[in-house]
């Protein structure tokens, strides 16, 4: 059974939008609450709740995070860049999962995977911390060969596998291509002893060929769920997912 992390960010794009200049982000009339969300979502069957706290706190905030980490029963995953500032916040959370993740203060969403080769010693100090705070740690990183080699020998328990240029390539021949590239990195990451998730641009049409690929422990997801809640409320949207991921 392939696990469902629900990323809530977008519940708190949705607030801000609104509250951005209020200092306190719940309680009264401030909605809609990322948490309370989140309480939902588990109901629903989320196996885990995922939030990325951005450096410029665009959706997500600490007080947010801090109220998950009390709120929720399942797992709390927190995606951070691999800075002291964030290390040293994610040891005072205490989470159960952390996910390394590239932040660019431009883009609208993660880009593209981590640079584990490039930044190796620091994403090596990064997972260590974690390492021996018994944080798990995850990798987030492009099905690639060289990057996956590297996770496993900063010795980070997990990785997640963009899916992002995979489900960007919908309807166009490019897209057997990076779903080959997600095959090949998923089964290397599996050998390697990595356990493997995976992640962004997950929809309910495409999870039909993603749930397929081998050695899937998780899938993140957000967009395509808070979407779907809209319309449906969260219940109705956790459940379908989850029934899609493992029909
Ligand atoms: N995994 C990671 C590491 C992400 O950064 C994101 C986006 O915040 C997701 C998964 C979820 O992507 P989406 O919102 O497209 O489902």
């Amino acid at each position: 059974m392939i696990l469902l992390g629900v990323n809530i960010d977008h519940c708190a794009t949705v607030r801000q939008a609104r509250y951005r200049q209020v200092a306190v982000t719940d309680g009264g009339v401030i909605e809609p609450d990322p948490v309370a969300l989140a309480v939902l979502a588990e109901r629903a069957g989320a196996d885990g709740i995922t939030v990325h706290l951005r450096e410029d706190r665009r959706h997500i905030q600490e007080r947010d995070v801090w109220r998950l980490r009390e709120s929720i029963a399942t797992r709390l995953n927190l995606e951070m860049t691999c800075t002291p500032a964030m290390t040293e916040f994610a040891l005072k959370l205490k989470p159960d999962f952390v996910c390394l993740v590239p932040e660019n203060r431009e883009e609208v969403t993660t880009e593209g995977g981590l640079d584990v080769v490039g930044g190796r010693g620091r994403v090596r100090d990064c997972v260590a911390a974690m390492n021996a705070a018994g944080i798990k740690a995850s990798l987030f990183i492009d099905p690639d060969e060289a990057q996956i080699e590297c996770a496993a020998a900063v010795a980070a328990p997990f990785v997640e596998l963009h899916t992002g240029a995979y489900a960007s390539a919908c309807h166009t021949p490019q897209q057997g291509r990076e779903f080959q590239r997600l095959r090949l990195g998923t089964a290397q990451a599996h050998e390697l002893g990595l356990t493997v998730n995976a992640g962004h641009g997950i929809n309910y049409v495409n999870i039909a060929e993603v749930r397929t690929l081998p050695h899937l422990h998780e899938l993140n997801i957000g967009h395509s769920i808070i979407s779907r809640a809209l319309f449906t409320g969260i219940d109705e949207a956790v459940r379908e997912m989850k029934a899609r991921m493992n029909a």
